[in-house]
């Protein structure tokens, strides 16, 4: 059975209804970039836990190539392997298209390939002040005039602000706030281009 697991401090229908809503978010977000869909990109999915983005990707982009990295072993994915997520590719039949290894974010570097768009969902808050670094790195295996879309969690919206005052190297050009629930924090689904 495919299995894209449950969140830290989420139910799995918690963990279910956040996909289900970073699905549509995402989906706008393709659109908003303007990439012809059928282009053959190459898209690295950042911190890919089971698959679940590679897979939204791999839908919208039928001829996209699609490296997912993850350490696999971090306590927000329960029960995360690399195993697993082949195994959902193999059943959702996009083994021939997306690949994953074991990478940290923070040792990521351009011997992962370039990449026409970078892709990531709820990592980045997990990596506390180094994940300024980790912006940088995205930006350096991104060709230019490309796109990051990353849906994160912040503590308000200005929290969300003060970010994007620290991410260097992008431009952000359009953002979505779906509200999920009443509770903080909130999800930020933003769209980046690169500065060339
Ligand atoms: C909440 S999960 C999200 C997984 C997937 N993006 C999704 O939307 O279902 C966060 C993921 O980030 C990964 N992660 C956290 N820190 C990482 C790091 N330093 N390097 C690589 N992956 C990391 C975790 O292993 C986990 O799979």
């Amino acid at each position: 059975m495919i299995d894209f697991g449950i969140y830290h401090n989420s139910t799995r229908e918690q963990s279910e209804k956040l996909r289900g809503n970073a699905e549509q978010v995402f989906t706008v977000l393709f659109q908003r970039t303007g990439v012809d869909r059928s282009s053959h990109l190459m898209i690295l999915d950042v911190g890919c836990g089971l698959g679940f983005l590679s897979y939204v990707a791999a839908k919208y982009f039928p001829n996209a190539d699609i490296l997912g990295i993850d350490t696999f072993s971090h306590e927000s994915l329960e029960q995360s392997s690399i195993v697993k997520a082949k195994r959902n590719m193999e059943l959702l039949g996009l083994s021939d298209r997306v690949e994953f290894k074991r990478v940290n974010i923070l040792g990521m570097s351009e011997t992962l390939g370039r990449f026409d768009l970078a892709i990531s969902n709820l990592v980045f808050h997990n990596l506390g002040e180094r994940r300024f670094d980790a912006y940088q790195r995205v930006r350096d295996i991104l060709k230019a005039d490309s796109f990051f879309i990353n849906g994160d969690l912040f503590w308000n919206e200005q929290s969300f602000i003060q970010d994007n005052d620290k991410v260097k190297g992008f431009d952000l050009i359009y953002y979505v706030n779906p509200r999920l629930s009443n509770n903080s924090p909130l999800y930020y689904v933003s769209l980046y281009r690169k500065k060339t």
